[in-house]
């Protein structure tokens, strides 16, 4: 069984102040929750989030990280500075991070790569473009962004790795994919993970949808088969839209 993993990617929003008082209504509202839970504020509320989730088993998340271990990387923030901060899930190839900060598929294997063996947790992000959909390419680009982001990582840490797909042209447009148009590229990953890592593995990859997740699609969404979460990026920002996308199944 998969258990149902529902995290919040709060962007580029809120103080310090917005976020602990989000974070705290999220703590007090899912204490009892099933599903795996875990938001991702902003590098500069962390340290306070955290604080504030502290016993509300919500996971504390990062919305990116280095290439790098540590040295003359001015801007950059490593895995290790986000440890220390009791950072446990980094959020790597975002389509923000690939298509407006030029971030490479080599780029997003070397980060990948290195927060596993970092002991970190994983959310790798990919999705196509509506120009790729319309040339009937998603399998090739989801595929490829598979291949290159995971390279070199063993079957052995796939524990700490979970796949966001989120179609670009669904992300913060208020498009969703329809279910079933969604599970097929679910459908799709699992396969590739059958094929390159067997059968065993497909199976108990976790695979989120992201883009445009609301309360009132995303039971539809759970719904489908290969469907097994979802990364919220508008309707995790506040408490009354993200507490009922992550009690769905309550
Ligand atoms: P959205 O963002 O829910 O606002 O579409 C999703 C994401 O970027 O992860």
């Amino acid at each position: 069984m998969r258990q149902p993993y529902v995290a919040g990617n709060w962007k580029m929003y809120k103080t310090v102040a917005e976020a602990v008082s989000l974070a705290t209504e999220l703590a007090d509202g899912l204490k009892h929750s099933r599903n795996k839970l875990m938001v991702a504020p902003p590098f500069t509320a962390l340290s306070a989030v955290g604080a504030a989730l502290t016993g509300s088993g919500i996971l504390l998340g990062a919305q990116n990280m280095a290439a790098e271990l540590e040295g003359a990387h001015t801007g950059e923030i490593s895995v290790r500075m986000l440890k220390d901060l009791g950072v446990r899930v980094v959020i790597i190839g975002h389509s923000e991070r690939r298509h407006v900060y030029h971030e490479s598929d080599e780029l997003i294997n070397q980060k990948v790569r290195l927060a596993l063996t970092e002991g970190m947790e994983v959310i790798l992000c990919v999705g196509e473009t509506l120009d790729e959909r319309e040339a009937g390419e998603v399998e090739r680009v989801v595929g490829t962004q598979l291949q290159a982001g995971l390279s070199g990582v063993e079957l052995g840490s796939l524990e700490q790795v979970t796949i966001a797909y989120e179609p670009v042209w669904a992300i913060g447009t208020g498009k969703t994919a329809t279910p079933a148009d969604a599970d097929a590229v679910h459908q799709y990953i699992r396969r590739w993970f059958s094929e390159t890592y067997g059968s065993d593995t497909a199976l108990s990859m976790i695979v989120q949808y992201g883009g445009s997740v609301k309360p009132g699609n995303i039971a539809a969404l759970m719904n489908m088969e290969n469907i097994d979460g979802a990364l919220v990026g508008g309707a995790s920002l506040k408490a009354e839209t993200f507490l009922p996308i992550s009690r769905f199944n309550d």
